[in-house]
């Protein structure tokens, strides 16, 4: 994967670098950018030197940033502007010392993809020693769901409803990324998704702009702290801006036409949510927006973005992007291309060299004037300053001798912390007769090709983690066991069967592959595994999709059980033990014939580095399940979009009643499979008597929902109540529901809480055929239960 243990080291021992990158598995696509790279730095020309340099001051705060950045610019050459729009992807091809040299002479803005210090720390040292106008560095990453120890992928982090949860995560992978010299993460990933095809779904948070904004919100707060400019503290740069999640048919980098209405409606918001938190820049999409390509996009990154949200950070293109500009057809050349992405406000152009070799000739001819590279610049000195590092450059990095020996010491992880908070990210989707939890007794049965994947587990943006020190659903097991029951284990079967499968999701690894496949015969395997099945008491199957089947570039035609995984379940539920499903996956799947077989299903997503620990705790009754799904599941491939917020319609389908001239697919039954917001617990929660405080609002007011939650079981657990609200009637169609709150309570058995909701105009609010926010008077239903389905209604009218 691309990021996967992705770190070249860059240390003036080029065969040292060639062997840690090996090791490290770095992708096909670092290496091949870092040559690019390495290309580009070999024709560059040297800079002009103007006047005489003045080393910078040590500023001490936003008073003086105007200034401090207005002097710099002003004794800048065009080179040295240049240099500062570049961000750089190092790989081991990359000459240390041309590389050096590149930066000395001032042009290069930063890196990412390096996180060892020791290998950073005399790049920043040529910056700020040898370069002109020692202009620091910054380095990047994508910390996306983690850096070394790594979380559950951001939809299972969305699934915990809980915020502490996701800014919890975004905290620790900061402190962890400082520590290896980070300064900016190209997180949070905040792209709606509609479209489970899409392999990047697994990198979002799932369909709801209100829920997708909070964890956006949440990412924000955790990555950034207080502010950007603290050792531990690094800045967010949200992505991908915009729509991206939106690619028609789920195909990864395809266009984007959307409507003006959803867009704002359900699109945006969750952008401008990280924004409004604070997020100090935003990665551009490479997706086109309604025929206009992201990075050239000049409603989007001017008027919309600067505008209208007044952002006022830094923009980076996505990886290649300007390049791109050719291929979408809207730049007939390099030339072209450079000059309207600039001329759009892309400031950082990530892994391409056409601002290098363009901006100097645009900026001669006059085509591009020196006042828009300024501007561009500008934002880039901007960040660096806000991340404090003309302050000082090793911030973050800190002094050699506190480097880490070992980068991958099992001490720099945060392994409890990943435990709980994969926890709260598991999914109970059926336990019939209370199967779970499983008690610690008798034999149990593992069985599934994702039971012992340190790798899968992990996730695809796995940033710095470890396969080998990941716990895997078999470690957890174990352990959670150990000396109580006994394990038989067998694999079963392979996650897929189809080689061409096999070798497209081992192509972007640069070392070793992907995946790894069992030679045997299916039916020997499914053999064993019935055996295996036939001396336990109870079996747990572990399935689903390779991690890389959910990830960038990783779009499937179908959601559907992957490869031979549906029959082994089949053989298994017909050896008559009760069948427990694991499923590991990072999109909704169609699990038809798992939900109406299983005895028990649970939704672990990809869990992390404590993943196995985990799902053990959950599996075993350690922890009680509370997590609810961030995305609906169709029942079929044919039945997307299937999402719970959908427009309200002519025709809808009505249950009960006849179908004919409903909208509906006639062959399968309506509705997802299962809902946006659910989730079961070991206990039983109700929730009655939703009462609003008045009959009536006036414009300006507010009145308050409640209902009572009732842990009704015998566990003590968490539940998720959830408030929608509904506006059946208003001047344009609206959704059938749209989520406006929730709140996570943990109670005792037989334990009851009034659970409140203020509901005001902000709630009420929508955008309308003229792209005005407004709230209209009339009818609105207020919605409280424990997912989208199934809930109470009140009806209240605004006057
Ligand atoms: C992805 C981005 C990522 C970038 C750098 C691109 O291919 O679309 O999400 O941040 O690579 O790794």
């Amino acid at each position: 994967m691309d990021n996967r243990n992705g770190v070249p080291v860059v240390d003036g021992r080029e065969d040292d670098s060639r062997a840690e990158a090996s090791r490290s598995g770095l992708s096909r696509r670092q290496a091949l950018a870092a040559i690019a790279s390495a290309a580009a730095a070999a024709g560059m020309a040297g800079g002009p030197a103007a006047a005489a340099p003045k080393k910078p001051g040590k500023p001490t705060g936003p008073a003086t940033k105007t200034a401090f950045i207005e002097d710099l610019i002003a004794r800048m050459t065009v080179d040295e502007k240049v240099g500062q729009l570049r961000l750089i992807s190092i790989g081991p091809e990359m000459p240390h010392a041309k590389l050096m040299e590149e930066v000395a002479a001032g042009r290069i803005a930063g890196s990412f993809n390096t996180v060892i210090r020791r290998d950073n720390r005399p790049l920043q040292e040529a910056a700020v020693k040898r370069s002109r106008l020692k202009i620091p560095l910054f380095f990047a990453y994508d910390v996306v769901h983690g850096h070394r120890t790594t979380f559950p992928i951001p939809l299972g982090l969305a699934a915990s409803f809980d915020m502490a949860v996701i800014e919890r995560m975004a905290r620790i992978s900061a402190v962890e990324a400082c520590n290896d010299g980070v300064d900016m993460t190209f997180a949070p990933m905040v792209d709606i998704s509609h479209d489970p095809r899409w392999g990047r779904t697994s990198e979002g948070f799932g369909e709801d702009p209100y829920l997708v904004s909070e964890c956006a919100r949440a990412s924000v707060h955790g990555f950034q702290g207080a502010a950007p400019d603290k050792p531990d503290t690094i800045m967010a740069a949200v992505k991908h801006f915009a729509l991206y999640g939106a690619v028609e048919g789920g195909r990864d980098y395809n266009t984007v036409d959307m409507s003006p209405l959803r867009m704002h409606q359900v699109y945006l918001p969750p952008y401008k949510a990280a924004i409004d938190a604070g997020a100090g820049g935003v990665m551009v999409a490479l997706n086109s927006v309604n025929g206009i390509p992201a990075t050239s996009n000049v409603w989007l990154l001017q008027d919309l973005l600067r505008k209208q949200w007044g952002f006022k950070g830094v923009t980076v293109s996505d990886h290649g992007a300007i390049t791109e500009l050719t291929r979408h057809g809207v730049a007939r050349d390099n030339r072209e291309a450079a000059k309207l992405a600039i001329k759009a406000g892309i400031d950082l152009s990530m892994a391409d060299q056409i601002y290098l070799a363009e901006l100097p000739g645009l900026i001669a001819s006059g085509e591009i004037k020196m006042a828009e590279l300024d501007a561009r610049v500008r934002e880039v000195l901007g960040a660096k300053y806000d991340l404090g590092l003309f302050a000082d450059p090793f911030l973050r990095m800190g002094k050699p001798e506190d480097d880490p020996a070992d980068v991958k010491a099992d001490s720099r992880l945060h392994r409890e912390p990943a435990r709980e908070i994969a926890r709260e990210t598991i999914v109970l989707l059926e336990n019939r007769n209370q199967t779970l939890p499983l008690k610690k007794q008798g034999t149990i049965a593992l069985i599934g090709p994702l039971a012992d994947s340190g790798l899968d587990i992990l996730g695809s943006w796995s940033a710095q983690g470890v396969p080998e020190q990941a716990v895997t659903v078999r470690a957890g097991i174990e352990k959670a066991i150990e000396g109580k029951a006994r394990l038989v284990t067998a694999r079963g079967s392979n996650v897929i069967d189809d080689q061409k499968v096999v070798e497209y999701l081992n192509f972007l690894n640069w070392d070793k592959p992907e995946v790894i496949q069992d030679p045997r015969p299916i039916e020997t395997m499914i053999e064993e595994a019935v055996s295996v099945a036939n001396q336990a008491d109870v079996v747990i199957a572990v399935v689903g999709e390779l991690r890389g089947m959910s990830h960038e570039s990783s779009s499937r035609v179908s959601i559907d059980m992957p490869g031979s995984q549906r029959r082994l379940l089949q053989a298994l539920k017909a050896t008559g033990k009760p069948l427990v499903i694991v499923l590991m996956n990072g999109r909704p799947l169609a699990i038809g014939w798992e939900k109406d077989n299983a005895d028990a299903l649970l939704e672990t997503w990809y869990a992390g580095t404590e993943g196995g620990n985990a799902i053990a705790d959950v599996l075993f009754g350690d922890h009680n399940p509370s997590a609810k799904l961030p995305i609906s599941f169709p029942r079929s491939v044919g039945q997307i979009p299937t999402y719970y917020n959908a427009l309200r319609i002519g025709r809808p389908y009505t249950e009960g009643k006849p179908g004919n001239y409903t909208s509906q697919y006639f062959e399968e039954a309506q509705g997802p499979l299962y809902p946006f917001g659910f989730g079961l617990s070991y206990s039983r929660f109700t929730v009655k008597d939703l009462k609003l405080s008045a009959a009536q609002m006036k414009r300006g007011e507010k009145l308050t929902a409640e209902a009572t939650l009732t842990n009704e079981g015998s566990f003590e657990g968490a539940n998720v109540v959830q408030l929608y609200i509904a506006d059946p009637y208003a001047s344009i169609a609206r959704p059938v529901k749209e989520l406006k709150g929730f709140q996570k309570i943990t109670l005792k058995p037989g334990e009851s809480r009034v659970v409140r909701f203020e509901v005001g105009e902000d709630q009420l609010k929508f955008i309308n055929a003229d792209l005005k926010e407004v709230v209209e008077t009339g009818r609105f239903d207020v919605q409280i239960g424990l997912d989208s389905h199934d809930v109470l209604v009140q009806s209240f009218e605004l006057v």
